[in-house]
């Protein structure tokens, strides 16, 4: 598996990754924005792109995981740890966060599994769905 820094040429793969971005223009929109800014990596198997994530310091000038997909077929296989892994390394901040929903119980798992602390929780972004946020000191 190869990590890189995501390129103009990869985002129609990655728009097919991401399920979201098949009916949301958005989503699109935000894809198209993102790898230009040089904020999004990508996860390479056999030349195909299996996975992306995104990096921004907007969330209070913080390291933030905007976004972390991994293809449907790959999952379970690491993809998602060595993405985050990646952005850990790259990271110019100490402090690292992240979020996501109460209910998607694979990325809580996930990051378990590589020692975040749940960082508090907020309300009324998505009804009746909480989201979680994480952080981890770098
Ligand atoms: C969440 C997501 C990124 C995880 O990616 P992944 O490549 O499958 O994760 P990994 O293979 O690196 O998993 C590492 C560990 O996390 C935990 N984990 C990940 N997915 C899990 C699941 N579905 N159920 C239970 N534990 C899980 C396990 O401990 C796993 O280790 P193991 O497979 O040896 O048991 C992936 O499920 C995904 O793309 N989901 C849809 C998009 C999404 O929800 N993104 C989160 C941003 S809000």
């Amino acid at each position: 598996m190869k990590i890189t820094k995501a390129k103009q040429s990869h985002i129609e793969a990655i728009i097919s990754i991401d399920h979201v971005a098949a009916q949301d223009e958005k989503r699109r929109q935000d894809i198209y924005e993102w790898v230009p800014g040089g904020n999004t990596i990508v996860a390479i198997v056999d030349g195909a792109v299996v996975g992306y994530a995104v990096l921004e310091y907007t969330f209070f000038s913080q390291g933030f995981i905007a976004m972390l997909i991994v293809a449907e077929a790959s999952r379970r296989k690491g993809v998602g740890t060595a993405l985050i892994s990646h952005i850990e390394d790259i990271c110019k901040t100490e402090k690292l966060f992240t979020s996501t929903n109460e209910s998607n119980k694979p990325m809580q798992a996930l990051m378990q599994s590589m020692s975040y602390e749940p960082s508090g929780v907020v309300h009324n972004l998505d009804e009746g769905d909480p989201e979680l946020f994480y952080f981890k000191k770098l």
